[in-house]
């Protein structure tokens, strides 16, 4: 039997799923760690534990699944984008990495576009702008601030590409998450050489850079014996989690948009070629197609914003405050009776790229309750998600249909949200695990099980749900929407103030 395994290394855990060659789920795994925030806006993880979640999730596939080592043909690795993992010369790692929902770099930004030649130039060489998400501005903030852990700095690695090292030896990498370290040519698919030397980065530093379904490397002896798997089994290039995403909802054509409510929100379009919003708010990356790209919009704190609210203020609700919040929510009427959330826990990163934004609460009255909070969260995210909507749509991209997925929208109420804001229908998939399905489709792919990703996606994915839109509510939303959006421009230098005593 041909199995192909999908680890996906999120941000609020690990998730390992074995497929079979059809793309039925065998088995599926994940275990949690922990997020540091040693300072606010700053957001940090250890890559010791992505590696432990990766080796105790894919152990209990291989045994839950009953695979033999021979079963397992490939491996495909997706990731939480942008984290910059530091690696000294014995493949130690340096420091904590920093995530890409970490705030702390916006001196960093500026300089980049200055060495740069100013942000036109820089967008031409790599697509984008400088965000403090992206990876080159941890770089140099590793550099002017903790300089003797850059001298002893000899690989910069991605998330999953750390655990690529691990699994394989190999330091490689592919181009949907380069894409998001700000240093890929993303129009040539392959570092900028430019854009390195006006940095001062030593090209060295970087892995080689693979298309997604490209083979990478195959495991190490001892490793395939931890794992109960074989040296023959290989790991693919991967995609960035985005990409996965993509990949794992079928967004491989144009026309169909996905839309992942996780810990970050993201409105994901396909494209067949590269497209930039020349305002820089939405990201182009490289698809995890071969020679294709992709835009999206990104919202910091999107499911992460509910689970603040049941982390820090709902603690007493337990294991079922996700079923008791919903219900909640459900009984509030659309708008949540006037209240409006600004969904900017980490910062704002799609459309206005602001660090310094943080959550807000506005319009609370005596009559509201905790379901109206959670209602006005979930509303909040899902006009920053229409935000990045309206940019898409305004660059005259097409979108025919609209696929939900992620944690948040395995909630009715918030697939309902998303139609009515959106004002378009939107519909579920047979596949839910996203990413790591993505992951093990490329793995299929590179193992030769499929012809390309297209052939992979249209023989497992089919739309499974569709939820129409509530015109009432849709009308309600409408008038909203304005409101929502001259909110941040209301509170935006207060949001500096803020930012300033804190
Ligand atoms: C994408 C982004 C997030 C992370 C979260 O640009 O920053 O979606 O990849 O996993």
């Amino acid at each position: 039997m041909s199995t192909f395994l999908g680890i996906d290394i999120g941000t609020s855990g690990t998730k390992t799923l074995a497929i079979d060659e059809a793309g039925t789920i065998l088995a599926e795994a994940s275990a949690e760690y922990p997020l540091y925030h040693p300072k606010p806006m700053w957001s940090e993880q250890d890559p010791e534990d992505w590696w432990q979640a990766t080796i105790k999730t894919v152990k209990s596939v291989v045994r839950k699944a009953k695979l033999k080592p021979q079963d397992v043909k490939a491996i495909g690795l997706s990731g939480q984008m942008h984290g910059s993992v530091f690696l000294d010369k014995k493949d130690q790692v340096v420091r904590k990495a920093l995530l890409w929902n970490d705030q702390r770099t916006a001196a960093e930004c500026e300089e980049i576009e200055q060495r740069a030649g100013g942000r036109k130039k820089l967008i031409k060489m790599v697509a984008n702008p400088a965000l403090t998400g992206f990876t080159a501005p941890k770089i140099l903030w590793l550099r002017n601030r903790e300089p003797k852990n850059f001298a002893k700095t000899t690989k910069i690695l991605l998330p999953k590409d750390f655990v690529r090292q691990r699994l394989t030896g190999e330091f490689a990498t592919e181009v949907s998450d380069a894409s998001g370290m700000l240093l890929l040519d993303v129009a040539k698919r392959n570092w900028s050489k430019p854009l390195l030397s006006k940095l001062d980065l030593d090209p060295q530093l970087f892995a080689t850079c693979y298309e997604s379904e490209q083979v990478t490397g195959k495991l190490l002896p001892a490793v395939a014996k931890q794992l109960g798997l074989s040296t023959d089994c290989v790991v693919v290039g991967g995609a960035g989690d985005c990409a996965a995403n993509g990949v794992g909802t079928g967004v491989v054509k144009k026309g169909v948009l996905s839309t992942s409510i996780g810990t970050s929100g993201v409105m994901f379009v396909h494209s067949d070629k590269v497209e930039i919003d020349p305002e820089g708010r939405l990201h182009t990356f490289c698809h995890a197609v071969h020679g294709k790209w992709h835009m999206m919009g990104v919202n910091l704190t999107a499911g992460g914003s509910l689970q603040w609210f049941r982390e820090r203020l709902c603690a007493e609700l337990g294991k079922k405050a996700y079923d008791i919040l919903n219900q909640e929510a459900q009984a509030v009427a659309p708008g949540a009776e006037g209240l409006f959330f600004l969904p900017y826990l980490a910062g704002e990163r799609t459309p206005h790229a602001d660090p310094d934004a943080r959550g807000s609460l506005v319009g609370l009255t005596l009559k509201h309750t905790r379901g109206h909070i959670a209602r006005a969260i979930m509303e909040g995210v899902t006009y920053s998600m229409r935000d990045s909507l309206e940019i898409i749509q305004e660059m005259g991209v097409p979108v025919r249909q609209i696929r939900v997925s992620g944690g948040g929208s395995k909630s009715a109420l918030w697939r309902q949200l998303q139609a009515d804001v959106f004002g378009q229908k939107v519909v579920t998939i047979n596949a839910e695990q996203g990413p790591a399905f993505g992951v093990a489709l490329l793995a299929a792919v590179g193992a030769g099980a499929y012809k390309n990703v297209e052939e992979a996606c249209a023989a497992t994915i089919q739309v499974a749900t569709e939820t129409p839109v509530d015109r009432r509510a849709r009308r309600n939303y409408d008038r909203c929407f304005p409101i929502y959006q001259q909110l941040y421009r209301s509170l935006k230098q207060d949001f500096k103030s803020i930012a300033a005593i804190s």
